[in-house]
């Protein structure tokens, strides 16, 4: 999908905090915090690397939005709470929070490494945590938010990720937590699965086969990239959305939705001579 040229005021006068917003090229934290302020947030982009952070900001800033960076590490919830603190006393409040921030390193159970697995856990899942547990109460007292949780397909689905989709698949029971102690108060929690994406950085990282592999696992025949998170991200972020709460929405081309069991019913079919 290329970078959309035509936004909509979707998001008009919201204080959106982006974690992990500067990416090396283009992430999905980078391009969710683009769209957000092509469509009229004021966006606060975390990092732990600023000068990334300061590039998302100063594209945001040449297309006309406005930003501005934080410089954190949310494995550290000491930090979380300086950010969100830091980022809701410059905007005057907050409504949008995306927990996008991930490590996925391998780390198989036998002959574990713990420190790993921690620092993966401490990355990718208490940090979501911690944002939202210091985000919510100024959402609350703004009369409510939105909390958007990047999460994968890993976290749906046996993957070989282990640490990561453990972190992944816990994102959904803290997204209905949220939504459940917090939405009488406005606030909604929801979750992006992505699947396959095809981020600039990767691309020297993958060779034609293995491209031409993710693409045919799902039945659309083709990868995503960050613009199609983007793109569900300002959706949940949005009053559109404002009656889907705890929910989990992968983005994937359809990976979820089948399975090898495809094969064998499509086998059976043409052996019966039948079309769908
Ligand atoms: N890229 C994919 O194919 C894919 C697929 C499924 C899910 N996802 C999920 O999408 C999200 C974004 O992935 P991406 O590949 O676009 O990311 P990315 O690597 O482009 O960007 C991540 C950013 O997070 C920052 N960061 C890392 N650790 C941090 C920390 N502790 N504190 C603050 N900032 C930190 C990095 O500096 C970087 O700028 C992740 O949650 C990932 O799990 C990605």
């Amino acid at each position: 999908m290329p970078r959309p040229e035509k936004t909509y005021d979707r998001l008009k006068g919201r204080r959106a905090l982006v974690t992990g917003g500067g990416s090396v090229s283009e992430g999905v934290g980078k391009s969710t915090s683009l769209l957000f302020a092509a469509e009229g947030a004021e966006v606060a982009v975390l990092d732990m690397d600023g000068a990334l952070a300061e590039q998302t900001v100063s594209e945001i800033a040449q297309a006309g939005g406005s930003a501005f960076a934080v410089v954190a590490d949310v494995s550290d919830p000491a930090q979380c709470a300086r950010a969100v603190e830091e980022a809701g006393e410059r905007m005057g409040g907050l409504d949008i929070l995306v927990n996008n921030v991930a490590i996925s390193p391998a780390n198989p159970i036998v002959n574990g490494d713990w420190e790993l697995w921690d620092k993966v856990l401490a990355t990718n899942l208490t940090s979501a945590a911690a944002m939202s547990g210091y985000a919510i109460p100024l959402m609350e007292a703004g009369g409510g938010g939105s909390i958007v949780m990047i999460s994968s397909v890993a976290g749906m689905l046996a993957h070989g990720a282990w640490s990561y989709g453990t972190a992944k698949a816990g994102m959904l029971s803290l997204a209905r937590d949220i939504t459940a102690f917090h939405g009488r108060k406005g606030i909604r929690a929801n979750v992006i699965a992505p699947g396959h994406l095809f981020t600039s950085h990767i691309a020297d990282r993958l060779t034609d086969a293995q491209r031409a592999m993710r693409r045919g696992i799902g039945p659309l025949g083709t990868e995503g990239d960050p613009w199609d998170i983007a793109h569900a991200a300002v959706f949940l972020a949005s009053d559109e959305a404002r009656f889907i709460a705890g929910v989990l929405l992968p983005v994937d081309g359809g990976v979820t939705a089948t399975g090898p069991i495809v094969a064998h019913a499509t086998l059976l079919q043409e052996m019966a001579g039948g079309g769908g």
